[in-house]
């Protein structure tokens, strides 16, 4: 077991005790959510309902019907991709992908849609807004599908206008907030997002196999998975209604209340304190860094506005390598690729990859100082 988890950007560690204690309660009481008018069940309704309502709220939305829970952000994404194009739609996206967005573009390629990568700073992973607009304007185009934080390099890309332009424009946004979801805070409505994807076990803070998909009222998609719902069970047709249209099958009920736990822990916290929080660890993080002679830092600096996760390399050693010497000495960050090869291949550390670091919530400047000083101490195994 590590003593120091700095992968919050895979998976937050340790979750809030509110979370633990409403999974192991939700296991022991039983009962599936629409299933059964019996107590159990009814208990298990009121739970997915308190944790659709706990959404909405955290992102500013007044209608938590249009909140539609997947297993994780993966999952929502591909109901958003597969749900809304056709051959022939035109994609705008970006060279800061996670797999989870290429490739099931690249799947739909072969479909006959049409994606146009547009490329990142190779310095900071940020993407220009202008360079955005100009490729989504060249041709007529359905989507734009934009990472909101990279999780290799944390850059955070700029989503302020984009909304309310694709709207002028006619082009629906699906935006991938994995890596900022809980960790700085978003506004679905005045950011005129219409798709958000989301996973509900990083900076939302609650357990694996939780995740869910945002549809802004007017997106029609069509459901991945067809099935009972509970409800219309008369019916041979998959119902219309929001979120039953994309929810068939059994819920995960012990995730989902250790989801409306970690949302309650959030919105009690407050997101905007939390983010004031991480990115202090982040800058002492990367400012250690870069006194560390051999380390080489990559995306956007300590002073510039940016996600949780921290890239860089040791000069002489391999990833992979340090990787397992960090564990050795209990401290637990990912390397390699990433999920990203994309995002590797636009800031030049392709196919090497990086040493990630993640801080989370329960992150402390004592672990990030110890952190610093293993890596320091790493010279000594050239
Ligand atoms: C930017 C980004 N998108 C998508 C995903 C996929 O998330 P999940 O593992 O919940 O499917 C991740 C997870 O690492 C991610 O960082």
């Amino acid at each position: 077991m590590n003593s120091f988890y700095l992968d919050n950007a895979a998976t937050s560690h340790p979750k809030p005790e509110a979370v633990y204690r409403a999974v192991d309660a939700a296991l022991r009481s039983g009962g599936s959510a629409g299933r059964g008018s019996h107590q159990q069940g009814i208990v298990a309704d009121r739970e997915v309902f308190a944790t659709r309502e706990l959404l909405a709220q955290l992102f500013g939305v007044s209608s938590s019907e249009r909140f539609v829970f997947t297993a994780n952000a993966t999952q929502a994404l591909n109901l958003a991709l597969f749900g809304l194009l056709n051959g022939g739609d035109r994609v705008v996206t970006t060279s800061m992908e996670h797999n989870a967005v290429t490739r099931p573009l690249r799947a739909l390629q072969d479909r006959g849609v049409e994606i146009v990568k547009v490329a990142a700073n190779p310095h900071t992973g940020v993407v220009a807004t202008a360079d955005i607009q100009a490729a989504c304007l060249a041709t007529p185009t359905r989507l734009l599908v934009i990472n909101h934080a990279s999780n290799v390099f944390g850059s955070l890309q700029p989503l302020d206008d984009l909304g309310s332009w694709c709207r002028q424009q006619g082009i629906v946004l699906l935006v991938d907030g994995s890596q900022t979801a809980g960790l700085l805070p978003i506004n679905l409505n005045e950011l005129a997002i219409d798709l958000f994807a989301a996973p509900g076990h990083k900076g939302l803070l609650g357990p694996q196999g939780t995740g869910f998909l945002y549809v802004h009222e007017g997106i029609e998609l069509r459901p991945l998975i067809y099935g009972g719902t509970g409800a219309n069970s008369h019916s041979a047709q998959q119902p219309e209604m929001l979120p039953e249209r994309f929810e068939s099958g059994t819920f995960n009920i012990p995730g989902l209340a250790g989801l409306s736990a970690a949302l309650r822990f959030l919105l009690e916290t407050g997101v905007a304190q939390i983010h004031a929080r991480e990115i202090q660890l982040v800058q002492l993080l990367i400012n250690g860094l870069a006194q560390i002679h051999q380390v080489q830092l990559y995306g956007p600096p300590a002073d510039q506005p940016r996600g949780s996760a921290v890239s860089f390399t040791i000069k002489g050693m391999d990833t992979a390598t340090a990787g397992y010497l960090l564990d050795q000495r209990g401290i637990a960050v990912r390397t390699g690729l990433h999920c990203s090869p994309d995002s590797h291949r636009s800031c030049g550390t392709f196919p090497a990859g990086t040493i990630r670091v993640s801080p989370g919530f329960f992150t402390t400047a004592a672990q990030i100082n110890y952190f610093l000083e293993q890596v320091d101490s790493l010279k000594t195994a050239f």
